[in-house]
């Protein structure tokens, strides 16, 4: 197949270009800056969704579009109304590409009133399936990896928590998904059969809280954080503790704790589609994800086993990256 890749320089794109690549397909890798390095069969093209002259090159020939693109990890404000511009002109350009099948990796849905930045990646997700080109969206709550930016939340907070606090939202429930199965996910979502533009969820296999989530990783590191119970810990609160602690964005960290003031448990799954669940745990996703990691050197080891003795007022504001 000829894939068209947007988001390629991203977490889940650079991981989902290797894996199409492998699985035979002609790619196409878009993204605004350029990647570091792409697979011999991979092309990259220079793509901004706000440059509607530079969309229509991108998808020429193309057969099916990744949909990989989001504003929020740049820590604006105004990242729903730049995600409804790209998406709008996805959808413009791709009706009149040779494009048949549009995918896309969006959110989970809360029952209750969704964050923002949940709310933004569901208008997305309509926005793509109400165009002409059938659209398939998949949502997934939290994707364990190294260099996602909700991982290495739930990372850095296990690897630098003296003790925890428990607000309420630390006990939601969602079911994390190892980046592996999203892959594989995505590599199914161009086969599968598609009467029109539709939408699944992609849980991963259990469902878990923030809380045993933290716990789980912190176990792997060989540590135990004690808890205590706080009545009221307010979203606004909540974010400037996770940015002292971990070093989160900001506006990264509140819309994690805004996301998780609800569960988002899957409605209507997608392995029910291709016949096999999730095949990674959370334990090993989050494994695989810490043995990924650069070693850190010998004087940040010092100054980490510091910061766990001492408390958090020295923690090291740089969040890692991969
Ligand atoms: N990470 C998670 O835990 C998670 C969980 C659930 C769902 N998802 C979904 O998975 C998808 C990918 O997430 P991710 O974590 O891989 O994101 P990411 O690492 O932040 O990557 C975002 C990508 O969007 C591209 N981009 C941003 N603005 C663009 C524009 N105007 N035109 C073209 N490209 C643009 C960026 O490329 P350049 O800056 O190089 O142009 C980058 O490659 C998103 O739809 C997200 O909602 C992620």
């Amino acid at each position: 197949m000829r894939a068209l890749v947007l988001g390629a320089t991203g977490f889940v794109g650079r991981a989902l270009v290797d894996a199409l690549v492998e699985a035979g397909d002609d790619v196409r890798a878009a993204s605004r800056r350029p990647p570091g390095t792409l697979p011999e069969r991979a092309r990259w093209v220079p793509c901004d969704l706000l440059r509607p002259e530079t969309v229509a090159p991108a998808l020429e020939g193309i057969e099916v579009a990744y949909y990989l693109v989001h504003s929020m990890g740049l820590g604006r404000r105004d990242f729903a109304a730049i995600d409804r511009a790209c998406a709008h002109e996805l959808a413009r350009a791709a009706a009149a590409s040779s494009c048949r099948r549009i995918i896309y990796l969006g959110g989970v849905a809360p029952r209750g009133r969704p964050s923002p930045h949940l709310a933004s990646r569901l208008e997305v997700g309509e926005i793509l399936r109400d165009g002409t080109v059938p659209a398939l969206e998949l949502r997934a709550s939290m994707i364990v990896g190294n260099g996602s930016a909700s991982w290495q939340i739930v990372r850095d907070l296990t690897a630098r928590l003296p003790f925890m606090v428990l607000p309420r939202w630390l006990e939601s429930k969602s079911c994390p998904i190892a980046l592996a199965d999203v892959v594989a996910a995505l590599l199914e979502a161009r086969r599968v059969p598609l009467a029109g533009s539709t939408w699944f969820d992609i849980p991963g296999p259990e469902v878990l809280s923030m809380r045993q989530m933290l716990e789980t990783v912190a176990a792997l590191e060989g540590r135990r954080i004690p808890s205590f119970r706080v009545p009221v810990l307010t979203p606004r609160l909540s974010a400037m503790w996770l940015r002292l602690i971990s070093g989160a964005d900001y506006t990264l960290a509140r819309e994690l704790v805004l996301g998780l003031t609800e569960d988002l448990l899957p409605q209507r799954s997608f392995w029910e589609v291709t016949g096999h669940p999730a095949r990674h745990g959370f334990r090993e996703a989050a494994a695989a994800a810490l043995a990924s990691e650069p070693s850190p050197s010998p004087l940040a080891r010092v100054v980490e086993a510091t910061v766990r003795r001492v408390g958090p007022s020295i923690t090291p504001r740089e969040p890692r990256r991969s």
